[in-house]
C-alpha cells in the first residue's frame, strides 16, 4: 500500500484519480524547501521530546541522502508520489526505518506545504528583486551616460515639451523602485510560519511552532491555525508584484519598439539582443521588447486564476490550493527571464541622440516657454496660452516659421527668440522633479542613494 492513508481505505487509487491529482510534476521544484523545512521540524520534535537525539540523527541523515539523490538526480520517485511531501517521507522512511515513520509526527502536508511554498517564495522574490535593481542600475548608469542629451516629451503620443533623456529613463527606475518596494513589503508579509498547524487545528502533541518559526528565519508563527493552512494571500500578492511589475517593463518595451522603428530612429538595438526575419531581409526586430510586452498577458492571467480559484473557499485547506504552485512559478520564471534580457537590451543599445534632439527641437515644442515668458511680464496665463496658439496656427496655416512670428510679435520680441535656439527650452524646466539639468542633477543623486538602499536592504 503506497499512500499516505492506506490504514483508513481497502482499496488503493483509481490510475484517473492520480493522473488527475498528481502534483509532483510540477511541485519537485518545493523539494530544497520541502528538506528545510522537515530538517527544523524535526528539530522541534527533538525540543518537543518526540524524537530523541540518536533518531533525529538517523531523520536528519536520511535527509541528508535525499537531498544528495534528487540534487545528483538519482531520486527514486514512484507512481504512488502524489507530491514532493509524499516523495521525501516517503524514502526517509526507507532510509531510517521506524524513526523516519516519526518524521510527520504533528505535521499534516497542509501546513507542510504552505511552509514549503512561503520559503521558496521569499527566495524567488529576494531573486527577481536582485534582477530589478539590476535592471535599475543599468537605467542609472545610461541617464547619467545621456549627460544633457533631450528628446521630446510626448503626451497622447504627440511631441509635447523636451525632456532630457535621463529624466525619461529615470521615469521607469522609479516605477521599478516602487516595484521594489512592493515586492520587499510582500516578502516581510508573508515571513509567518504555518507549521504547528497541522490539518487544521494545531496538535495535541507538545510542539514548539515558535521555536520552528525561528528556526526557519520567520519573523514568528501563525496566529490562527484555520487560517495558517488555508491562507494564499502571499501568492497572490507576489502575483499582483510581478504582474505590475510586468505591466512596467511592458511600457518600456513599448518605448524601445516605437523608438527603434525607422520612423522615431531614437534606438539602435545590439545585434545580440533583436532577431531578424526569416524572409525579409532588412530586418532587425525587438522581439525582447516585444515579450516583455507579451508576457504580461499571463502574468495578469496567473493572477486573475489564482484569485477566481480562492475565491469562495471554505475553510480551511481545500484540494484548490494546490492550484497555486503553477502560476506563481510561471510569474517567477518569466519575470526573471525578462528582468535578464531587458537588462541586457537597455544596456546595449545604442541612443541616436542627434535624431532624438533634432525631433525635439520643432519650434512648437517651446510653445509653453513662449506663453510662460509672457507670464513672467504679467500676462494672465489664459491669455498667453490663446496668444501662442494663434502664433502656432498662423505659422502652420500661412506656412511662416513659427520664430518669424515671435520676433515681429510686439510683446515677445528677442528674449522670446532665444527660447527656439534648439536646447534653450529643456533648460528652463527647472521645477524639482522637472525634466531640466537642473532638477535632473538632483534627481540623479536622489535616485542613485534609492538604489544603494534598496541594494543594502535587499
Ligand atoms: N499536493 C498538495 C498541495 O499542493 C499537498 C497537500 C495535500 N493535502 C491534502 N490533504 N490532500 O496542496
Amino acid at each position: 500500500m503506497g499512500t499516505l492513508w492506506h490504514g483508513r481505505f481497502d482499496r488503493g487509487p483509481a490510475e484517473e484519480l492520480l493522473a488527475f491529482t498528481v502534483s509532483l510534476p510540477f511541485d519537485q521544484r518545493l523539494a530544497a524547501d520541502d528538506l528545510v523545512g522537515s530538517r527544523a521540524h524535526v528539530r522541534g520534535l527533538v525540543r518537543a521530546g518526540i524524537l530523541d537525539a540518536a533518531e533525529a540523527g538517523l531523520v536528519q541523515a536520511a535527509l541528508d541522502r535525499v537531498e544528495e539523490e534528487i540534487n545528483g538526480g538519482r531520486f527514486e520517485y514512484r507512481p504512488s508520489d502524489e507530491d514532493i511531501h509524499t516523495a521525501v517521507e516517503r524514502r526517509v522512511t526507507e532510509l531510517a526505518g521506524p524513526a523516519g515513520a516519526k518524521l510527520h509526527t504533528g505535521r499534516s502536508r497542509n501546513d507542510q506545504v504552505a511552509t514549503d511554498l512561503r520559503l521558496y517564495c521569499r527566495r524567488s522574490l529576494t531573486e527577481i528583486i536582485a534582477r530589478v535593481l539590476e535592471l535599475q542600475g543599468v537605467l542609472l548608469e545610461r541617464a547619467i551616460a545621456a549627460g544633457e542629451t533631450y528628446l521630446p516629451g510626448y503626451t497622447h503620443l504627440q511631441r509635447a515639451q523636451p525632456v532630457l533623456l535621463a529624466h525619461h529613463l529615470l521615469a521607469h527606475g522609479w516605477a521599478l523602485a516602487r516595484d521594489v518596494d512592493r515586492l520587499d513589503a510582500t516578502r516581510t508579509r508573508l515571513n509567518v510560519s504555518p507549521l504547528g498547524a497541522g490539518a487544521l487545528a494545531g496538535s495535541s502533541l507538545d510542539l514548539d511552532p515558535e521555536g520552528v518559526a525561528r528556526d526557519l528565519g520567520f519573523d514568528g508563527p501563525f496566529e490562527n491555525s484555520l487560517d495558517a493552512v488555508s491562507d494564499r494571500d502571499f501568492v497572490a500578492e507576489a502575483l499582483f508584484d510581478l504582474a505590475l511589475l510586468g505591466v512596467h517593463l511592458s511600457r518600456l518595451g513599448e518605448e524601445i519598439i516605437l523608438w527603434s522603428t525607422e520612423e522615431f530612429g531614437f534606438l539602435r538595438l545590439d545585434d545580440a539582443y533583436s532577431t531578424g526575419s526569416s524572409m525579409l531581409p532588412q530586418k532587425k526586430n525587438p522581439d525582447i521588447a516585444e515579450l516583455a510586452r507579451g508576457k504580461v498577458g499571463r502574468l495578469v492571467g496567473n493572477l486573475t486564476g489564482l484569485l477566481t480559484t480562492l475565491k469562495g473557499l471554505p475553510l480551511a485547506y481545500n484540494r484548490d490550493l494546490q492550484e497555486d504552485k503553477e502560476p506563481l512559478f510561471d510569474s517567477v520564471d518569466q519575470m526573471s527571464l525578462a528582468l535578464g534580457a531587458m537588462q541586457g537590451l537597455l544596456a546595449s543599445s545604442w541612443f541616436d541622440t542627434d535624431r532624438m534632439q533634432a525631433a525635439a527641437d520643432s519650434p512648437y515644442l517651446v510653445a509653453t516657454d513662449l506663453a510662460e515668458l509672457l507670464v513672467e511680464q504679467g500676462t494672465p496665463f489664459r491669455e498667453a496660452h490663446a496668444l501662442i496658439g494663434g502664433l502656432v496656427r498662423d505659422s502652420i496655416e500661412r506656412h511662416v516659421p513659427l520664430a518669424e512670428l515671435v520676433a515681429a510679435h510686439p510683446d515677445l520680441g528677442d528674449a522670446a527668440v532665444e527660447l527656439l535656439e534648439p536646447g534653450v527650452s529643456v533648460t528652463r524646466r527647472t521645477t524639482p522633479g522637472g525634466a531640466g539639468p537642473k532638477p535632473v542633477a538632483h534627481q540623479l543623486d536622489r535616485f542613485r542613494a534609492r538604489l544603494q538602499t534598496d541594494r543594502e536592504r535587499s
